[in-house]
């Protein structure tokens, strides 16, 4: 499953410089023409003044209950650590603070997109390649990435799954209903295939069993009669389609319905419970003795199968401890930063042998 191993090179030369894009009105609308979110060491003020009304910069992401985190997974100088999922590079700048000095830590994403941006901004915040490396590569391909680097274990673990802000800000990922853009939705745009192509190959019985399992949609038979085995070009007209489908829904049902099918489809384009049930099975194997790891999951799909994994594994004596219960974003965090509301972090601690 993995992709390329090896650390991504980092671009030396500064990009050519090319004229700014006009827009119409007082601020910049559009995700592309947002230059100053997305560039936050140049425009400190104006990012400030997005995440201060609730919104998420476009082009960043913001990394959702690190103190949770760190809390849960105690990192010291000299742990070595894996972020799974490294997106943005929030939680892993975090934990670096932590691990040096004489720790490091590896990142992986499968987006080949912003996984060199990211490691750019990190090198660039002073991580050097002695203690931060990227790995561009599906987590299911961990123990691969850790072999590959010479390790046969690490001290911290962390997978933030889904997809991050930058992600599905930009229209042109496919991804979010609230953006026109091609019915897409790869994280790793070079493999498998788009939603769009998903759709109009699938048949209704195998669509509503996945719109079922991927997002526990009550109307899933409906919807696959109307939806599988048609041309969707892009998200609008999914979205609408799908509200058509629906009529006896009132606006908010149907939104919400729109929603469901979208997470479905995008677990079903990037294989996300097949990822992430690999990555589980590898977990124990891929921590040291009294290694930790943490999980942040975003909807039950997702932490039903952490809590089995964690469940399994304490009572196989393979986790000396598991999370009790379930942490949720403070009502603060939720507020400031909306889109931490679903989140839920699970933890465990592997046997001392
Ligand atoms: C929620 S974001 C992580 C944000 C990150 N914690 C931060 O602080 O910026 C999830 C990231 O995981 C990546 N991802 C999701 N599933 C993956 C998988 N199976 N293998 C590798 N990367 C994955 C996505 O491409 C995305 O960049």
């Amino acid at each position: 499953m993995s992709d390329d191993l090896a650390p991504t090179p980092v671009p030396d030369a500064a990009p050519p410089h090319r004229r700014r894009v006009r827009y119409s009105g007082k601020n910049p609308r559009r995700f592309e023409d947002k230059y100053k979110e997305h560039d936050p060491q140049r425009y400190a003020e104006t990012v400030a003044k997005v995440i201060a009304s609730g919104k998420t910069p476009a082009g960043t992401h913001r990394p959702i209950m690190v103190a949770e985190v760190l809390d849960v997974l105690a990192p010291r100088p000299g742990d070595v650590a894996a972020d799974c999922t490294l997106g943005y590079g929030g939680h892993a700048q975090a934990l670096l603070a932590r691990l040096l000095p004489g720790g490091r830590l590896l990142g992986l994403d499968a987006d080949p997109l912003e996984l060199p941006k990211t490691e750019a901004r990190l090198r660039a915040a002073g991580f050097g390649p002695d203690v931060f490396t990227a790995h561009r590569s599906n987590f299911a391909g961990l123990p691969q990435v850790l072999a590959a680097a010479g390790l046969t274990g690490v001290d911290l673990l962390l997978a933030d799954l889904g997809v991050s802000s930058m992600q599905i800000d930009d229209p042109a990922r496919g991804f979010s209903v609230k953006f026109n853009g091609p019915l897409d939705m790869r994280m790793n745009p070079s493999r498998g295939q788009p939603a769009s192509a998903l759709l109009e190959k699938i048949r209704p019985e195998k669509l509503a069993e996945l719109l079922r399992e991927n997002a526990d949609e009550p109307h899933a038979e409906e919807l696959a009669t109307v939806l599988a085995g048609k041309t969707f070009r892009t998200t609008t007209v999914l979205a609408n389609a799908i509200g058509a489908a629906l009529p006896r829904l009132d606006r908010d049902a149907a939104d919400l319905a729109v929603r469901r099918v979208f997470q479905a489809l995008r677990i079903a384009v990037n294989d996300e419970f097949s990822a992430l049930d690999t990555w589980l099975r590898h977990l124990p194997a891929c921590l040291n003795p009294g290694g930790r790891v943490a999980v942040l999951t975003f909807h039950s799909g997702e932490d039903r199968r952490v809590k089995k994994a964690f469940t399994a594994g304490q009572r196989d004596g393979v986790f000396a401890v598991i999370a009790d219960d379930v942490i949720r974003p403070t009502p603060a965090e939720r507020y400031a930063n909306p889109r931490s509301t679903p989140a839920k972090l699970r933890w465990a601690r592997r046997a001392a042998n």
